[in-house]
């Protein structure tokens, strides 16, 4: 179907079915274009409580929307694509969490929100890459059991001194394969760029990075700096608004492998299906659901402070 007209299909539908539509940064530029909010995960798991539409339609992975609908039991969750999900949110078992627990009574299970629902259920705070440092310090724990992400885990841990780290093996494989000499070359090329990072990267990117920061903050560091180019360590799909955002600046990818496939699945023509039949529906065990509600809400209060 002609681009123009599925477009406008998607856009009809929408109202039709009283639908918003969400879209993470990391989605297609034009999957994000035709969405009426965008952003991180933080930013669009508080909007999930705010939205007045009944349903929403989430272009991103698995942990998102269930996020929202943990935050939303009475909406309805349309996927995207049912398909998208995050490798990292199913590398930590609740068999692990369990073992933890019974070796260090006091710890506090800090979880990444690229996490299953069921892992969430098992946690006590949730935590995205914007909020996490935010939301430990506030954490009256001394030891963080962090999971899944031993990266983001890591860049919190060093500058929390006065905590005391367990840390899991998780990792995103997109910001993994995002290396130091691929970034030492990029900046071999790019002498005057900046180096912006998701801290999902391994520690000697972000050793070597000027700036670490969630996609948000990426795109707001570049927006309000008065450098003009920038070598950028997160997934491509950030690009789009940082160029909607800055015409005039120049943006360097280091590797053609910073591209996340599950997010990549997420196309109009299935956007404008998802809508068209309002499937597939997210839905979630109730018992689950409201275990994994607890640390959200948590995570969503303590970050607020
Ligand atoms: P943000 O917290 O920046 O949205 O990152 C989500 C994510 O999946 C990173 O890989
Ligand atoms: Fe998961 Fe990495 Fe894709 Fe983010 S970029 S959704 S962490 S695989």
């Amino acid at each position: 179907m002609d681009k123009k007209v599925l477009i406008d299909k998607i856009k009809k539908l929408k109202e039709e079915k009283n639908a918003v539509i969400m879209a993470h940064y990391y989605v297609d530029g034009e999957v994000q274009a035709v969405a009426d909010y965008v952003g991180d995960s933080y930013y669009l798991s508080k909007l999930a409580t705010k939205v007045e539409q009944q349903t929403i339609l989430f272009c991103g992975v698995s942990f998102m929307g269930e996020s929202a609908k943990i935050l939303n039991p009475e909406k309805t969750v349309v996927m995207a694509d049912e398909l998208a999900d995050c490798p990292m949110a199913h590398m930590v078992e609740i068999k692990k969490i369990e073992e933890i627990r019974e070796k260090y009574k006091d710890a506090a299970v800090v979880c990444y929100v690229n996490s299953t629902a069921e892992i969430k259920a098992h946690s006590d705070v949730c935590v995205t890459s914007s909020n996490a440092l935010r939301v430990v310090k506030a954490l009256p724990n001394k030891q963080i059991f962090f999971i899944p992400d031993n990266n983001l885990g890591r860049y919190v841990a060093k500058q929390l001194p006065e905590k005391e780290f367990i840390f899991h093996d998780g990792f995103c494989h997109v910001h993994k394969s995002i290396g130091k000499e691929k970034v030492l070359k990029a900046k071999e090329l790019h002498k005057d760029a900046l180096v912006l990072t998701h801290p999902e990267c391994t520690e000697d990117v972000l050793e070597i990075s000027d700036f670490i920061g969630s996609t948000s903050e990426i795109i707001d560091y570049a927006t309000e700096s008065d450098c003009q180019e920038f070598i950028i360590c997160t997934e491509t799909g950030v690009l789009y608004e940082l160029k909607q955002k800055n015409p005039d600046k120049k943006f360097y990818p280091v590797s053609p492998s910073q591209c996340c496939p599950d997010m990549k699945r997420i196309t109009l023509e299935r956007l404008a299906e998802a809508l068209e039949y309002m499937e597939p529906e997210k839905e979630l065990p109730e018992e689950i659901r409201s275990q994994a509600y607890t640390p959200l809400a948590r995570m969503l209060e303590l970050a607020a402070q």
